[in-house]
């Protein structure tokens, strides 16, 4: 039976990954609406990520005998002053995501928790590429945002991205 203290940190942590989809969808709803349909495509499939990364929570919480809750999400913004500056914003809250995880695997140690510290691992392995995917996309914006070419090109790029995680059915 999962400890009471891990199992509210985990309900937590499924909000924290549910408002992550809730906030990549609002940017790109954002980027769609400004025709910016590659940047688009990028933030709906991360968007579905942060879905698969809840429901991994929510399996993972009820194979140990706890129950996933569900609490308000909050409201994202809805709109960016520029691609870098939704990127920019994302890489940090991907970094704010990371420090809960830490948090999480700080809890798993504390109840003496070793399953779900091992469970944890894929997440904190996960954090390292989000970080670095986000971190990338604003560094080439960073690069080429004074050319409009240049801006599309990384435009068409970012719409080559697919959905690499499906969602998961089990907590594995
Ligand atoms: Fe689920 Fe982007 O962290």
């Amino acid at each position: 039976m999962i400890d009471k203290k891990m199992e509210d940190a985990l309900n937590n942590q499924i909000n924290e990954e549910l408002f992550s989809a809730y906030l990549y969808f609002a940017m790109a709803a954002d980027f769609e609406h400004k025709n910016w349909l590659g940047m688009a495509n990028w933030m709906k499939i991360q968007a579905q990520e942060e879905m698969a990364h809840a429901l991994k929570l929510y399996n993972w919480i009820n194979e140990r005998g706890g129950k996933a809750e569900f609490q308000a999400i909050k409201m994202p913004q809805s709109n960016w002053d520029s691609p870098l500056a939704a990127f920019k914003e994302a890489y940090g809250h991907e970094q704010h995501i990371t420090s809960c995880i830490y948090d999480l695997v700080k809890t798993a140690r504390n109840t003496g928790d070793i399953a779900t510290e091992i469970f944890l691992q894929w997440f904190v392995t996960e954090q390292v590429e989000e970080e670095s995917n986000a971190s990338a996309i604003v560094d080439q914006i960073e690069k080429v945002q004074e050319s409009t070419n240049a801006m599309v090109m990384l435009d068409k790029e970012l719409g080559f991205r697919t959905l690499a995680t499906p969602v998961q059915v089990s907590g594995e």
